[in-house]
């Protein structure tokens, strides 16, 4: 992990425990001052953590802000190569900018870009994405995968399936279902949308953002009301407060195993699992494509993730990029 000594100072409180530890400690792990580790100890309390004093033992870690920095994120890591380098943002603009100029200066494969907000998230088809402060999830991953341009759209695929197996085993009572090509939702509501931008030369790709925005600890309120009857939120779902920390890490772990996967054996076993966890083959379906509009049976998809419909006279239109309606049974 690329920690700075504060955020490393962070984690080892972190991981203390609740237990307290004197200064003269952390000064000879870290080979600096006591007056340096208090110094960083008054910055983490401008972020909002406190520590209290024991008298001859030394700080305690008595609050931690809901905040998804580096140290938090780390502290539940279990990844080879995702995350291990992160780049944390209070505000900013998006984090798919970001991710671009990352990786112009040559970031590695596997950079997290991480935003407590973003005052010009991006959705699909150029539409905003709304990134309410400390809510939700808000990150781009930075890969390299050695593929070319045509496999692009599998990794947005990849990634909706990650998404899906980390909320489920974290919190057993949501049961999110994927809409084609790339939104999560819950009893019908929007809670993730993925974004995946490329960049590629004709003969290769150079990296992949992967864009993923979640939905966490909204409430029904923190919405505007042009979304308040289409989006939903984990928490308002759980009915609970979640993680957003352990969310990002398990996320990760996922996206990790599940790219290793397609690497290693291709598309087929993604597909398997996406399609597992659809909500949208077997359905009735309305496609908004650019060109026209297919009204039909959402049979599958193929190993390139297009989406296949039986429309009414029998034909199978692929769909490769549309708005779906999925339409209620009367
Ligand atoms: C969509 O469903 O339209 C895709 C939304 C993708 C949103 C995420 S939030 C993190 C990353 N940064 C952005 O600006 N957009 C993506």
């Amino acid at each position: 992990m690329n920690l700075t000594t504060k955020d490393e100072i962070l984690s080892r409180f972190l991981n203390a425990k609740n237990e307290p530890i004197s200064g003269q400690q952390l000064a000879d792990e870290f080979g600096i001052s006591r007056t340096a580790i208090w110094k960083h100890l008054q910055t983490l309390q401008d972020e909002g953590y406190t520590f209290e004093t024991i008298k001859k033992k030394g700080y305690l870690l008595t609050t931690t802000p809901d905040r998804v920095d580096p140290a938090r994120i780390s502290s539940y890591l279990e990844t080879a190569r995702l995350g291990h380098t992160i780049q944390y943002f209070e505000d900013i603009t998006s984090t798919q900018t970001i991710a671009h100029e990352l990786v112009r200066n040559g970031a590695r494969d596997g950079t997290v870009v991480v935003a407590e907000s973003q005052s010009a998230g991006k959705g699909r088809m150029a539409r905003p994405w709304e990134s309410t402060k400390g809510k939700g999830i808000w990150m781009t991953i930075i890969i390299r995968p050695n593929v070319l341009p045509h496999q692009a759209p599998q990794f947005t695929l990849i990634a909706a399936v990650a998404v899906v197996n980390a909320i489920k085993s974290l919190h057993k009572s949501i049961n999110p279902e994927i809409k084609w090509p790339n939104d999560i939702l819950i009893d019908g509501k929007k809670c993730t949308g993925i974004l995946t931008e490329m960049i590629a030369e004709m003969d290769g790709v150079q990296a992949l953002l992967i864009g993923i925005g979640i939905n966490v600890n909204q409430q029904k309120e923190d919405f505007p009301e042009e979304l308040q009857n289409i989006a939903t939120s984990l928490s308002i779902e759980a009915n609970e407060k979640l993680n957003r920390a352990e969310l990002i890490a398990t996320t990760l772990k996922y996206l990790e195993k599940y790219i290793d996967l397609y690497l290693q054996v291709g598309f087929e076993p993604i597909k398997t699992l996406w399609e597992e966890f659809s909500g949208t083959i077997g359905k009735r379906i309305k496609a908004t494509t650019l060109r026209e509009v297919v009204e039909g049976i959402a049979i599958g998809i193929t190993s390139d993730g297009v989406l296949e419909v039986k429309v009414d006279d029998g034909e199978i239109k692929r769909i490769y990029s549309a708005d779906i309606e999925i339409e209620k049974p009367i």
